[in-house]
């Protein structure tokens, strides 16, 4: 009996401690070092514009584009929501793995740039109900480029790693494009 009221108040303390009255902040303290884990993905990303059923959807772009005359499908400024889907090959009808959704914004003046704020999304396998983060400028014209993964969710939970991306394919007339991707990922 006596050592229940002992645990319980000691329990009570322990919560008063925590969170001290009136505090929006717990105490800090060392967090305990876990083995950290390396995962490599290696998928293709189809973005395509125009189709019936476009996977990449204009959602707003600025009217005042006069000096950026060019024929670009996605001139500066212009803002896309996309759900692309992600293949195991290069090939659309392929087997899809999972799909990313986002955004991204035309965010180079002079030199296409895309800045893409995407979850990539997974579906199958061992990390089906996963995703990763990605919050990168791309630079859409140099064939290899690096992406920044800023975290994940699941399995990939405080994830960070890259994005190595090689065009596969692209339409610079339509903008519709298959981009390979072989991601590193470091998490616990
Ligand atoms: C934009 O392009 C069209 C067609 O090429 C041309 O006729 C027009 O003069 C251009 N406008 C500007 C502001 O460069
Ligand atoms: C992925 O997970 C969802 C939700 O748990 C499940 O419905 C689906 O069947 C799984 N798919 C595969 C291919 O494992
Ligand atoms: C590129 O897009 C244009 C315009 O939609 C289309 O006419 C052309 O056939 C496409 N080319 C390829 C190789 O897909
Ligand atoms: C992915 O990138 C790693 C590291 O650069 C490289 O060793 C590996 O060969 C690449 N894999 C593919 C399939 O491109």
């Amino acid at each position: 009996m006596g050592n229940k009221i002992v645990t319980i108040g000691f329990f009570s303390l322990n919560l008063f401690i925590t969170f001290a009255l009136g505090e929006y902040y717990s105490k800090t303290r060392p967090s305990t070092p876990k083995q950290e884990m390396v995962t490599n993905l290696h998928f293709f990303f189809h973005d395509t514009l125009t189709a019936s059923n476009p996977s990449a959807v204009l959602i707003a772009k600025p009217t005042l584009t006069g000096r950026d005359n060019n024929s670009s499908p996605t001139p500066f400024g212009s803002l896309l929501a996309i759900d692309d889907p992600l293949t195991v090959g290069p090939d659309p009808n392929s087997e899809k793995i999972g799909n990313a959704r986002g955004m991204y914004v035309s965010s180079g003046q002079h030199v296409p740039t895309l800045t893409m704020y995407v979850d990539f999304g997974f579906t199958s396998g061992e990390f089906n109900g996963t995703s990763i983060s990605v919050f990168s400028r791309n630079p859409i014209t140099e064939k290899k480029r690096e992406l920044a993964v800023v975290g994940g969710r699941g399995r990939f939970r405080m994830a960070r790693g890259v994005a190595l991306l090689n065009t596969y394919f692209v339409n610079l007339t339509n903008g519709n494009a298959i981009v390979e991707y072989n991601v590193t990922l470091y998490h616990y």
